[in-house]
């Protein structure tokens, strides 16, 4: 077990290690593919930097309240800190150690020039007002601002927050070094230094990666059914370049419902009904299922888009799909992946299937500093062409090692970001 092998640091709990002990457990399954590098592998067990911030704000009733706020820097071996920050009430610095170890090893896999960073607040945004909001974000950019900057460590969005999030982030920090600093946050407004294609380039990249599996297998995707869990920002655009492809999205899944037509359901009109309503549900022309039923569905492809830890060893026996692609970060528990694979149940890990975002922010950041911005078509052929060489390299290391494609990612990544450490040599 992982909490044997690590030595843990004192501020964790070995019985309570969250995603942070499911990181550990694949580090583990790794490290026998590391050669000579494995004597650098404790590197990726204890993160480079952790910062805990305290985050008063004066709530619109004249009351002060008090949020905790995180920013962990996993590793910078390869570049500045890059990841998301999210906004949720129960963050804990378990999951955002594990989610800036995960952004580490998606940014090695698919080459792009930063390290692992990822932050987050313990704040139900949803109990907000807008101005409340604003404070809580502009108070944790200031506090976080001593280890964020364009070459320091760059935040994006996550769960719960959104361009309007990054323009208060960008706009605080450029107000704190007294210059504009585009470059510090991407997933910005396109009137801000965003770029385009930045908004669908994750659920573009689970398509793209999709497809290149589906042929690999032999599936055909015209026709293939398809089941979708989470349908925002991954899961709709995943959802709706599918089913342009021809394929039949039968079921979608959101935190209120799930629905389903063996026909397959009307992806711009499901979106629609979710802008004005909400949520998937009541969607009409749809017969509704029990939340629980989602994972019985018949299908060819299951994507889930939503949250961690949702195929579990209660439910990935009963998983009728070919094809696993996690949209979501950290979906599946290293169980539920033992029993898809004995099952033969392909699956297409985060580290590798959700990196259209951070491919495209990287483009972002790029366009920043040249303040020259690039077309949408130029955008998305060389976000494509990146997801279909990683997923190439992916796929052979699988075959060399007759390892799934998740260790595949994890040692391509890990021998980057460990080759990286070895050749700068330890300081001082
Ligand atoms: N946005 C990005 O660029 C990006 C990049 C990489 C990874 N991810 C990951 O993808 C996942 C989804 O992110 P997003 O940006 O689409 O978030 P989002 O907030 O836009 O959408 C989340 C979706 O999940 C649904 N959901 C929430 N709780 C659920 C539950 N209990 N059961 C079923 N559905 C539920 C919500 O209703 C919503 O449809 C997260 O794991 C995130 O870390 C996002």
């Amino acid at each position: 077990m992982s909490q044997v092998l690590h030595s843990l640091p004192s501020y964790l709990q070995a019985d309570q290690l969250g995603p942070w002990g499911i990181f550990l457990q694949q580090v583990d399954r790794v490290t026998p593919y590391l050669g000579d590098l494995s004597r650098w592998v404790e590197t990726l067990t204890r993160p480079k930097r952790i910062l805990v911030v305290d985050v008063p704000i004066q709530l619109d009733d004249g009351s002060i309240a008090h949020f905790e706020g995180y920013r962990v820097q996993h590793n910078t071996s390869r570049g500045p800190g890059k990841g998301g920050v999210r906004f949720h009430q129960d963050v804990t610095l378990s999951e955002v150690m594990a989610l800036s170890a995960w952004m580490s090893i998606k940014n090695a896999a698919v080459n792009v020039p930063f390290g692992g960073a990822k932050g987050g607040i313990r704040v139900d945004p949803r109990r907000l007002s807008r101005g409340e909001l604003e404070r809580v974000t502009r108070r944790y950019t200031s506090e976080i601002g001593l280890i964020i900057g364009p070459t320091k460590d760059i935040p994006a969005p996550d769960v719960n927050t959104n361009e309007q999030v990054m323009a208060w982030m960008m706009d605080t920090y450029s107000m704190n070094v007294g210059e504009n600093a585009t470059g510090v946050v991407t997933g910005k407004p396109i009137d801000l230094g965003g770029s385009l294609g930045r908004r669908e380039a994750t659920g573009r990249g689970v398509f793209t990666v999709g497809q290149e599996a589906a042929a690999r297998i032999g599936l055909e995707l015209k026709g293939a059914r398809i089941a979708v869990q989470g349908f925002g920002n991954v899961g709709s655009v995943a959802a709706r370049l599918f089913a342009e492809a021809g394929a039949r999205v039968v079921a979608v899944q959101d935190h209120a419902g799930t629905v389903y037509r063996e026909a397959g359901l009307d992806i711009p009109a499901l979106l629609d009904h979710v802008r004005r309503h909400g949520s998937v549900l009541d969607f009409p022309g749809a017969e509704a299922l029990a939340q629980d039923s989602f994972w019985d569905v018949d299908c060819e492809i299951l994507i889930p888009a939503a949250l961690e830890q949702q195929i579990t060893e209660a439910n990935a026996g009963r998983i009728k799909a070919r094809l696993v692609i996690e949209g979501a970060n950290g979906p599946t528990t290293p169980a539920a992946d033992d029993i898809l694979h004995e099952r033969g149940v392909l699956v297409l890990p985060d580290v590798i299937a959700n990196a259209g975002g951070v491919t495209v922010s990287y483009f972002e950041w790029v366009q920043d500093f040249s303040s020259f911005f690039w077309s949408e078509d130029e955008i998305n052929a060389r976000l494509i062409k990146i997801m279909r060489d990683a997923f190439a390299a992916v796929w052979q290391v699988a075959e060399q090692h007759r390892v799934s494609l998740r260790t595949a990612t994890f040692i391509i990544a890990c021998q980057r970001i460990l080759r990286a450490r070895d050749l700068r040599g330890l300081y001082p």
